[in-house]
């Protein structure tokens, strides 16, 4: 089956990396953009722009794509699904209208309001005022979400009220959400969805603060591991029945059939579990080590979501090993990337026996003509390591990044250290 991939990040990595390892032909995948790293893996189509619903439609009518499979939300936003659908081409994403789950949080909470789902109560609010009156409501920790995509940075979770209000102010024109304060464990888990049907995937933690002990500023995820020991048994499946099957149904009946991955952002409060978000793709970093983990062919899994057919799909497999991601970030990030500094020691790294997972890196010529592996922006890329249990995986992880050289850069040093005794 002939594959495109859009995307040009460590999650895309990820996926090429599974598509492989679970037995697609490297010959069968095309990736645009793609970055340094997946070209290693898959032919790349740097030129082609995975925005623009012409141009991929063209590209993969020319070059018989039989699936597509979209990454990130800018294509989903842009309206690449339904372009591809329309030509009969089988696609893994949700179309433009289905996406504003994650684009619209308002959308989002309406949706789940209509179909009972649980989640933290929130106000929506067009002016500062409103946003005061809402925090005064709710109490501190003060949450405060901007209504749109704003790349992982549209959310702070603050005490500091000067802090809240500032924030608020930033993103007001996209609209307010301001929200009650969560408190308990976050879970990221993941279903695949064909419109009407889902199947779940392996619950993940993401790592959403810059630094150790959560400390820092909120980023795109700075690392992850899969699965969750401590989760309550029959968690998934309560999940599948209270949330997603629940939201899928919701869309379907709205009009707008959610067609690719469900992802559910989880907190376990005392009180039950909450969505705190939704995502309409895989997680970065978490698909690193959900799909590091899968055994069952990821092609067929997502060609039947794709195609209607969950139903008849197999049972998504996980292997008992676990597996722990950490990201290399450059100096600076989240608030500024460094300006393309070489990357030394990846070989060495992978001779280690981890993945490295590309997300933000190009070759540089130099002056003499030679090629070096530069970083081109705040996450680098993701070291994806296995293990018996989670101190091996930790081990084999951190052996990983200490062959890395990137000066300026910074990772944290805690992920899974909690579950790894
Ligand atoms: P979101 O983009 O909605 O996932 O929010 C980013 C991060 O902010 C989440 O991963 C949580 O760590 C935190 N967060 C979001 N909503 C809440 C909430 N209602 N209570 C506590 N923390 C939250
Ligand atoms: N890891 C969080 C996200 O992908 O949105």
């Amino acid at each position: 089956m002939k594959i495109l991939v859009l995307g040009a990040g460590a999650r895309e990595h990820a996926i090429v990396k599974a598509l492989i390892r679970t037995g697609t032909a490297k010959g069968d995948l095309i990736v645009a953009p793609g970055n340094a790293g997946i070209a290693g893996d898959a032919h790349c189509e740097p030129q082609l722009n995975p925005n623009d619903p012409l141009e991929v439609t063209k590209f993969a009518l020319e070059h018989g794509i039989e699936l597509a499979i979209i990454g990130p939300e800018a294509p989903l936003v842009a309206g690449v699904s339904d372009a591809l659908r329309d030509q009969g081409i089988a696609v893994f994403g949700p179309s433009q209208k289905a996406a504003a789950l994650e684009g619209s949080k308002s959308f989002a909470k309406e949706v789940m309001a209509a179909a009972g789902v649980p989640t933290g109560m929130a106000r929506e609010c067009s002016n500062l005022a409103e946003v005061e009156d809402a925090m005064d409501e709710f109490g501190a920790p003060y949450v405060i979400k901007a209504d749109g995509l704003a790349a992982g940075k549209g959310v702070i979770v603050t005490s500091d009220r000067a802090a809240a209000l500032e924030h608020a102010a930033k993103f007001i024109e996209m609209g307010i959400l301001v929200e009650e304060f969560l408190d308990g464990q976050e879970v990221s888990l993941f279903f695949l969805a064909d419109g009407k049907n889902v199947l779940p995937l392996t619950p993940a933690q993401d790592f959403k603060r810059a630094y150790d002990n959560d400390e820092g500023p909120n980023t795109g995820g700075m690392g992850a591991y899969s699965p969750l020991p401590w989760l309550p048994e029959g968690f998934i499946e309560e999940v599948e029945r209270e949330v997603a099957l629940p939201t899928v149904q919701e869309l379907a009946k709205l009009g707008a059939p959610f067609v690719g991955l469900l992802y559910c952002g989880l907190i376990l409060t005392k009180r039950g579990t909450r969505v705190i978000e939704f995502n309409a793709r895989f997680g970065d970093p978490e698909t690193q080590v959900v799909l590091r983990r899968l055994i069952t062919p990821l092609s067929t899994l997502l060609y039947k979501a794709a195609t209607g057919h969950l139903e008849t799909a197999p049972q998504p497999e996980f292997s008992n090993d676990v597996a722990i991601t950490v990201v290399l970030a450059s100096e600076g990030y989240p608030e500024t990337a460094a300006p393309n500094r070489p990357i030394y020691g990846l070989s060495d790294a992978e001779a280690k026996g981890v993945e490295v997972c590309h997300a933000a890196t190009a070759f540089n010529e130099t002056k003499d003509g030679e090629e070096v592996l530069v970083a081109t922006g705040g996450r680098v890329l993701s070291v994806v390591a296995t293990g018996k249990n989670f101190a091996r995986a930790r081990a084999h992880a951190y052996e990983g990044l200490k062959q890395i050289h990137l000066e300026g850069s910074h990772y944290r040093n805690d992920i899974a250290a909690k579950v790894a005794n």
